[in-house]
């Protein structure tokens, strides 16, 4: 349940958002993004706007969205978690095109969602493809660091064979695009975003830890945007016209063999849920979930 009402709520937050053009590579937050919700909590750092801080306060949660769509990219940002985080509070990076493909949209996710009691923070990645709200393809991991200590790496990676999620340019999960997924690959140009918000109906134990607003604002900064793609009219169904991209991604083969094994030590040690494990919640484990080491 909690997954279509959240899919909802993204999708009548991304009809506000406006579409315009646009973005050089790095960009600051001014040169590619715009406000999307809680405009009052998206505060610019520094006189240029290469840093953003968006929070969540009693009244309103916030966030953004690039202004450009685009069809693969690698979206990457430095970002920052402030302390006095609690139970509850939701911050995102990722990837959506849920305004003009409501029950067909795509999705990719890195959300961060505090755990209880205090030191250990969660990370969740997360893809949906072509309205597969159903099927979530949930993973949760702990870091070696706390994110809210100082900037970290946060990276999607989205090419036409593979999706790669990194923290600090170590890979953490490898999805690749296996025939049997069909249209569960998120294959529609998407918008990046960052967001805040009041997840207290499930982010922490299910729901049983609620926001306390006693210590609100709860505050995320993003800095050292990436946005390495093809940006391309949203409503282009095919990529052909960015296979002469010169971007990373177009040219993207696949991890190195000495990625994979970083990727594996980090899995090795901080994986703490797939959904390819998951044999309650799935008894037939998802197509690619044999093609996952
Ligand atoms: C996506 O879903 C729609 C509606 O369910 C379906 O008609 C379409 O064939 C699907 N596309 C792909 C690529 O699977």
């Amino acid at each position: 349940m909690e997954f279509f009402i959240r899919v909802f709520l993204l999708c009548m937050l991304e009809l506000a958002a406006r579409i315009s053009h646009v973005a050089a590579n790095p960009v600051s937050f001014n040169q590619g993004f715009d406000k999307l919700f809680g405009d009052q909590n998206v505060v610019t750092l520094d006189p240029a706007g290469k840093s953003v801080r968006i929070s969540l306060d009693k009244f309103s949660g916030s966030g953004f969205i690039s202004r450009e769509k685009y069809f693969y990219s690698k979206f990457s940002a430095a970002i920052k978690l402030a302390p006095g985080y609690t139970a509850g509070v939701v911050a995102t990076f990722y990837t959506s095109n849920c305004q003009i493909y409501p029950n067909t949209h795509d999705e990719l996710d890195i959300e961060f969602l505090r755990h209880v009691d205090g030191k250990c923070w969660i990370v969740q990645t997360n893809l949906y493809g072509n309205g597969s709200v159903t099927k979530g393809r949930e993973e949760r991991y702990r870091l070696w660091f706390d994110p809210s200590e100082d900037f970290h790496y946060y990276t999607i990676l989205w090419s036409k064979k593979w999706t790669v999620f990194y923290v600090d340019n170590i890979p953490i999960r490898e999805i690749p695009r296996i025939e049997a997924m069909g249209g569960e690959y998120p294959s529609k140009p998407m918008s990046l975003y960052g967001t805040i918000w009041d997840g207290s109906s499930w982010a922490t134990d299910g729901g049983k830890s609620k926001v306390n607003y006693e210590d609100s604002p709860f505050k995320v900064t993003y800095s050292d945007f990436v946005l390495d793609g093809c940006s391309i009219d949203p409503t282009q169904r095919d990529s052909q016209n960015c296979d002469n991209s010169t971007s990373f991604v177009t040219n993207f083969g696949g991890l190195t063999k000495e990625e994979r094994i970083k990727m594996g030590s980090f899995r090795a040690k901080y994986l703490t849920y797939s959904y390819c494990d998951d044999r309650k919640r799935y008894p037939n484990l998802l197509p690619e979930c044999a093609h996952i080491p």
